[in-house]
């Protein structure tokens, strides 16, 4: 199943785990992380407290408390990095919050799976290098898992669009090689 793009509220969603953009010392916070925790309920804040913490770039599971109502059973709180201008591994952190997140709901029996566009909210990655990133990892990610279905939920019609370019940009196939010359 290919990877969709949509605009959206990620709390709206109904798949079998949402994914949140939370911090390494599993502390609970705003932006998606509110918003999913409010929908959740505060036996979500109880649990990744209980967990305790996770490095950047990796991400944790645990039930979906309230927001089972609409039938997520899972979230998953993925820690993406800080965006610190691109030299302190951001690029393989944030991938490997996507691939770990990934993991996680095959490991947990899921056949389907929302993302938010993590890290570019206050933690301040560059929004088009981050959905180059979210959308490649998860792409390449789908050739070995093609019965996952993925959706990266965009909060607004600009990001939307912004993530479709992305994709359209990474199926384009690379240009032809030009062709030897065949009288050298
Ligand atoms: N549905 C989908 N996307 C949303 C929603 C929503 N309801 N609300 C915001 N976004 P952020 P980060 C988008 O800041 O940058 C938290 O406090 C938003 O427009 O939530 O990874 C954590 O605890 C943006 O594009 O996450 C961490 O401390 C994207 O979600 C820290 O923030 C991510 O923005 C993580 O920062």
């Amino acid at each position: 199943m290919p990877l969709e793009l949509v605009q959206g509220d990620i709390a709206a969603e109904t798949t079998c785990a949402l994914v949140t953009a939370a911090n390494a010392q599993l502390a609970g916070g705003g932006g998606v992380d509110g918003v999913i925790h409010r929908a959740a309920g505060p036996r979500l804040l109880a649990a990744i407290r209980a967990i305790g913490g996770t490095p950047t770039g990796s991400a944790v599971i645990t039930p979906a408390f309230d927001l089972s109502r609409q039938g997520v059973k899972h979230v998953i709180h993925a820690v993406g990095p800080i965006w610190r201008g691109g030299r302190q591994q951001e690029a393989t952190l944030l991938a490997g919050a996507y691939r770990r997140t990934l993991e996680l709901a095959i490991g947990a029996g899921c056949g389907s799976v929302s993302f938010p566009a993590i890290s570019t909210g206050v933690y301040g990655y560059p929004l088009e290098a981050a959905l180059d990133i979210a959308i490649g990892t998860i792409q390449t990610y789908l050739e070995t898992h093609a019965g996952l279905h993925v959706r990266l939920v965009l909060y607004d019609r600009g990001t939307l669009n912004t993530a479709q370019r992305v994709l359209d940009r990474q199926r384009k196939p690379p240009p032809a090689a030009a062709p030897p010359d065949a009288l050298e």
